[in-house]
């Protein structure tokens, strides 16, 4: 399995990996899903190529995983993180190790970026396996929510959350036209 930066090449094979992951049938330009984030993010100022991976198995794409700047607002300071996701594996690849790789190879690219922490929204089981702790540790929350159980939070160095905390924001492609998120 090789994990590379993804190209514009790559573009179609993602979305059906995402499309496979998510079961959804989405098509660039759709709104709410995260295929349409994804492609959003591309066409920005969000946008990191080296922190936007795919898994590619025998020529094959199988996998692909996106981090995005976020800030945590504390009300009076806002301080700069990192968002891990969407993170997408092909239906018939799950369960083989592919998205394992894939965080763990996004986890040493943002380290090498000179990033202090991720922050995910996602399953607590399937992210503690790679660090992660409750977000609620370092009071990181998500619209006023500060026991989110479904928010988790990496110090990439040490202490990099040390007196960080605050509402989590994502960057703009995120969220609808209603700022709410997508
Ligand atoms: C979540 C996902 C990226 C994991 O990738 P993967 O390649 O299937 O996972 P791995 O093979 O690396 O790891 C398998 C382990 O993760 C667990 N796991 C897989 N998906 C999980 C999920 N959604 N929640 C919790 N645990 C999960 C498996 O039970 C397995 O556990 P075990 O090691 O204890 O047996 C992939 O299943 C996927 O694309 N799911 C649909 C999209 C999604 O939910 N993305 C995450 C939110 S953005």
């Amino acid at each position: 399995m090789i994990i590379r930066k993804e190209t514009k090449s790559d573009y179609e094979n993602v979305r059906e990996v995402i499309q496979s992951a998510f079961s959804k049938r989405l098509k660039p330009g759709d709104k709410f899903n995260e295929w349409g984030v994804v492609h959003a993010v591309r066409n920005s100022d969000s946008y990191i190529n080296e922190l936007s991976l795919v898994a590619e198995i025998n020529g094959r794409i199988v996998g692909h995983i996106m981090f995005t700047p976020l800030t945590i607002n504390d009300g009076i300071n806002t301080f700069d993180s990192l968002a891990l996701g969407p993170v997408s594996v092909k239906k018939d690849f799950q369960n083989q190790g592919v998205g394992t790789r894939l965080v763990n190879e996004g986890i040493l690219a943002a380290k090498k970026l000179g990033y202090q922490s991720i922050i995910v929204l996602g399953d607590y089981k399937y992210y503690s396996r790679f660090g992660f702790g409750p977000a609620s540790k370092w009071h990181i929350g998500l619209d006023g929510d500060f026991n989110c159980k479904y928010l988790s939070a990496l110090e990439l160095v040490e202490n990099g959350l040390k007196g960080i905390s605050g509402n989590i924001r994502y960057c703009p492609e995120f969220y609808n036209e209603k700022g709410e998120l997508i």
